[in-house]
């Protein structure tokens, strides 16, 4: 089965949920915050209440009390019926039920509903839709979006997004969008190129991993501010050794360089992609990292585990805007050098359809031995071998 939703659903989260799902720090909660397609989430109910005026958009905000009522009750229909066919697609950790799901949604949703005419007078809520709104350039420090862009993709154009996050951040100084992938659990197919557009116009994407994940997969978020990596030169690089302060940026790089490899792959939610903070500090207990840094930021990084004579080599990743500069051959080249004399060989296993990376690991000296599938992964790889 799959997830059919056939409109956008009126539908809404709680404060607790939203700190989790920005990863929204006591400093960010001081910022002047804007909330589009805030629904009937109780997180502008709960600012107010600890004394923070926020401004949340949506265009069911020209309904009446009533009337949004009603659009609740008839959502919350439609979603038990696709999630009680889709179970296996949610995590049931923190909630463990569809009661339980139901109970704690509906409660957020009475308490902007509680809220919801004083907001009104208050200007709080204000109807408007993207992809445009109604505000003056840089009225906001930090605008949120959650459970609209990305997530309807199949409802929502390509240029539907491009507007509305260029709309976004003419209006506020940083975006963070969550979730990236869509409700049938793929990577957003207009993902990738968003972010080489944001690349290219002066933007600094980022996809952080947060403590945050009711549908399966659903635990990344895209950050977004102005500004841009320093110009590469080569004799900047510096390539270290990484420890584990290093795995929350070091995730960040993984998740955008693997966007390319998820495209081949139909926006199939690949383990690089997936993976969890707790995940990648677990790997470096078995693990040597090292990170390839322009002043002392992390563009690029490699992994890999001594197994007797021989080096796996897992998950070199560089960030889209410093491909194609040899940062990729100098992490290797850096891998050799470390651990010869000790290895006689260098193995690793790429993706199958990926001409790029194929063509990389022939050029630098690996031959393919076989093809095969990781045991976490549905993806035909080859597997390629150096011998030193
Ligand atoms: C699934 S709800 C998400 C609500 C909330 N952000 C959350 O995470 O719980 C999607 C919301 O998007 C709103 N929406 C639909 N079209 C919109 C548009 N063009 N601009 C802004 N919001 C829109 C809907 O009215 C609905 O309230």
């Amino acid at each position: 089965m799959s997830l059919k939703y056939s409109n956008i659903k009126v539908w809404g989260r709680s404060f607790a949920e939203y700190v989790k799902m920005f990863e929204l720090t006591a400093n960010d909660l001081r910022k002047k915050i804007i909330v589009c397609a805030d629904g009937p989430s109780s997180f502008n109910a709960a600012m107010w209440k600890k004394g923070k005026k926020i401004i949340s958009i949506d265009p069911i905000y020209s309904l009446k009390k009533d009337e949004l009522s009603q659009r609740i009750i008839e959502s919350a229909d439609d979603i038990i019926i696709q999630i009680n066919s889709n179970k296996d697609s949610f995590t049931w950790d923190s909630i463990k039920s569809i009661n339980e799901l139901m109970q704690k949604r509906l409660s957020a949703m009475n308490i902007f509903l509680d809220d919801y005419e004083s907001g009104l007078s208050e200007k709080r809520y204000l109807a408007q839709s993207l992809p445009k709104l109604n505000f003056n350039n840089k009225t906001f420090d930090l605008a949120l979006c959650s459970h609209f862009l990305f997530l309807y993709s199949s409802l929502l154009s390509f240029d539907f997004h491009v507007q509305s996050i260029k709309e976004l951040l003419r209006i506020s100084d940083e975006i963070r969008i969550f979730p990236i992938i869509d409700f049938n659990g793929k990577v957003s197919s207009h993902l990738d190129n968003i972010i080489h557009e944001l690349i290219k116009t002066g933007y600094k994407p980022e996809i952080w991993t947060v403590d945050y994940e009711f549908q399966k997969g659903a635990n990344t978020m895209l950050f977004i501010k102005k500004g841009n990596y320093k110009k590469f030169k080569k004799e900047d690089l510096i390539i270290e050794r990484a420890n584990k302060n290093d795995s929350k940026e070091i995730l960040k790089i993984q998740k955008l360089a693997f966007l390319d490899e998820i495209n081949l792959h139909n926006g199939l939610l690949i383990q690089p992609f997936k993976q969890t903070k707790k995940e990648i500090e677990q790997e470096f207990e078995e693990k040597v990292f090292f990170k390839a840094c322009l002043d002392k930021i992390i563009i690029g990084s490699v992994r890999v585990k001594i197994e007797g004579d021989t080096c796996w080599v897992n998950k070199l990743v560089v960030h889209p805007q410093f491909q194609n500069h040899g940062i990729a051959k100098q992490l290797m080249e850096n891998v050799e050098k470390f651990f010869s004399p000790e290895i006689s060989k260098i193995k690793l296993a790429t993706a199958k359809k990926s001409d790029k990376n194929v063509s990389f690991y022939k050029k630098i000296g690996f031959t393919p031995f076989r093809t095969g599938y990781l045991p976490y992964e549905n993806v035909e790889m080859i597997f390629f071998e150096k011998t030193l």
